[in-house]
């Protein structure tokens, strides 16, 4: 694709980039913020790559002006944020009006911009405090109660508002594997968790509409394209078994479907915890639904104790695949097989691609970062957008992931997924090849 296929063109189609707040504001105590799980997770030794944290990171909260104006010089017209939930409420869970204050600001300058958010309410970093985290049923409504602030607050101002980013996430990586915060490993548990997220999610959606209704509402997932291995029953199981706990476990409950029975045998003896009634709670109207894409899996019949108990286990592609810095297969086409495998499943509302890009570590040279890389795998998957909308998919938009080389998770700050790079030491800001290419389409 050298310019951008027309029915991708700015005028029908939005294009935006994306950030979440623990990646990029850092301010972590300004303002009496509270500490997150993601606080408290990178203290720990061994979580985070290099032992960095997210105190700092890309200074966001109180470089966010130059910022905005970065995105507008670019030519995005459209920005996905997150809402740091520990900014919002103290450790009483009522209004701290300072840590609001700094949202306020963030959107008079998008506004100045001519640049419409698109915020998100929870990208993982719960508020320390509260007890149990996603294990406990509380949570959940203490989600509703933050959703209901932000209504009353900053409703106005917000177009359109996803409750929650990647639930899967959260429950997996952060009670099954371990890799993320909370740092559980415990199988049960996870479902235990991605349960209470999507009853969050559900009662986050009543309590907005209770205090608006012009807001468009949904959520972001990361759903699985994941392919066998071989032609072997065995594999093609696992695959199955994948897409069950990446898939179904959350899409069944936002369209009033029960859980699949072998996702209700891995939650075992806490199965009591999905009370009648909770359906139909996660089954609220969806107004819109953000997907993120990175890449595809493949999956084998599970080899070890625990893979047992999860259905699968994760191998690389048999032929030597290209792969970005973090490893993840470059599989464009997955794009247009998942989204057609959901709509195949789904009553899909309109769809957003909320994220996709890749980590392409290129540095900077000569004050200029070829991120060549990056620029093809972008390419290629604006290729396939193309070709979803051309068979008539409702796909209405795009956001890069992400605006700024950020915290990137477990990973820390090894792995660059900006289209602007950031020298963390310094906190210059150098656009790449890659957001010049975008900016020459969006302005052309
Ligand atoms: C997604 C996350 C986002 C970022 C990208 C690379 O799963 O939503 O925060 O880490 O992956």
């Amino acid at each position: 694709m050298q310019s951008l296929d027309p029915l991708l063109s700015p005028a029908r189609f939005e294009w935006g980039c994306a950030t979440s707040a623990f990646q990029i504001e850092g301010a972590s105590t300004a303002n009496g913020k509270v500490p997150s799980i993601w606080d408290s997770f990178c203290a720990e030794s061994g979580r985070i790559r290099d032992g960095n944290d997210g105190s700092v990171a890309c200074d966001h909260f109180h470089r966010f002006a130059d910022d905005v104006k970065l995105m507008a010089d670019l030519g995005l017209r459209h920005y996905r944020f997150s809402i740091a939930w520990p900014r919002i409420t103290r450790a009483d869970n009522t209004l701290n009006a300072a840590g609001l204050d700094f949202y306020k600001r963030l959107l008079d300058a998008l506004e100045h911009h001519g640049i419409t958010p698109n915020a998100t309410l929870f990208h993982w970093d719960l508020p320390a405090h509260l007890s149990g985290g996603w294990l406990n049923r509380e949570t959940a409504y203490r989600f509703a109660d933050y959703a209901e602030l932000i209504a009353r607050h900053l409703g106005d101002r917000l177009p359109r508002v996803a409750t929650l980013n990647e639930p899967w996430c959260s429950a997996f990586l952060g009670y099954d594997l371990g890799v993320f915060a909370p740092g559980v490993q415990d199988r049960a548990q996870s479902l235990v968790a991605a349960h209470h997220l999507m009853l969050a999610h559900g009662l986050g959606l009543q309590a907005w509409r209770a205090v608006r209704s012009d807001t468009m509402l949904g959520i972001v997932l990361n759903p699985e394209l994941c392919d066998p291995a071989t032609p072997d029953g065995g594999d093609a199981q696992a695959a199955r078994m994948a897409e069950l706990e990446r898939n179904d476990c959350f899409l069944n409950p936002l369209f009033g479907q029960e859980w699949p029975e072998e996702l209700i045998h891995q939650i075992g003896p806490h199965a009591h915890v999905r009370h009648a009634g909770d359906t139909a709670i996660c089954a609220q109207q969806l107004d819109f639904m953000g997907l993120n894409y990175y890449t595809r899996s493949i999956a084998q019949a599970p080899q070890s104790v625990r893979d047992k108990e999860r259905g699968y286990t994760f191998v690389p592609p048999q032929e030597p695949k290209p792969l970005t810095d973090i490893g993840w297969e470059i599989y464009p086409e997955g794009l247009t097989r998942v989204v057609q495998n959901l709509l195949a499943q789904w009553p899909l509302p309109a769809l957003w691609i909320t994220e996709n890009g890749a980590a392409d570590n290129t540095e900077v040279a000569h004050g200029s970062v070829d991120d060549g890389m990056r620029c093809d795998y972008l390419r290629a998957h604006f290729a396939e957008v193309a070709r979803l909308r051309s068979a008539g998919v409702d796909i209405r938009g795009y956001y890069v992931w992400s605006l700024l080389d950020n915290f990137e998770w477990a990973h820390g700050y090894s792995q660059r997924f900006g289209i602007v790079h950031v020298d963390f030491a310094t906190q210059k800001r150098t656009p790449k090849r890659s957001a010049l290419m975008l900016q020459g389409w969006l302005r052309a």
